[in-house]
């Protein structure tokens, strides 16, 4: 079981609940999108992601870059347990969906980089490093149903 200081479960939850999801959310999707364009193919049903200012307009990106946040929403909640909450989402990313589990790393490193650019200075080496552990959890729960 992961273990979280009271420091650490203070500074999770602080930054989600200051989070703006309908900015941090689209933002990171479409950076991933943009970065690592082999992300898109499990986006087929999205529409036009031709480049990259149609991937910055198309609203079904938007709108799913912000039921991903609220996907970690429930992690947050359940930090002693983010390997059963994410238990059934799990299957579903590899067993319906069959998105390579690297590319949880990809979308959790493009909402480090876009909260990163929010927050500037305000995103400290012990905010990252809480944030980065947080996600780490978040991405090996996800990836739970591969091994
Ligand atoms: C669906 C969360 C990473 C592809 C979903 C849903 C959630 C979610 C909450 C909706 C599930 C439902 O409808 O019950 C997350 C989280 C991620 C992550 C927290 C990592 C931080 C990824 C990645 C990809 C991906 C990296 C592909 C590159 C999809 C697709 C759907 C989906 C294709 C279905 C979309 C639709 O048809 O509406 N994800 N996801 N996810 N996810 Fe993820």
């Amino acid at each position: 079981m992961v273990e979280w200081t009271d420091n650490e479960r203070g500074i999770i939850t602080t930054l989600f609940a200051n989070m703006d999801y309908n900015d941090i959310g689209p933002k990171a999707l479409c950076r991933c999108l943009i970065c690592y364009p082999w992300t898109q193919r499990y986006f087929g049903s999205f529409g036009n992601l031709y480049n990259a200012e149609a991937i910055k307009t198309n609203p079904n990106v938007a709108a799913h870059g912000v039921r991903v946040l609220h996907g970690l929403d429930r992690a947050v909640k359940n930090m002693d347990d983010i390997k059963g909450t994410y238990a059934e989402l799990s299957v579903l990313h590899s067993e319906k969906l069959h998105v390579d589990p690297d590319n949880f790393r990809l979308l959790a490193d493009c909402l480090t980089v876009t909260l990163a650019g929010k927050m500037g200075t305000a995103f400290t080496p012990e905010i990252q490093c809480a944030w980065q552990k947080f996600m780490a959890v978040c991405v090996a729960a996800l990836g739970k149903q591969y091994h």
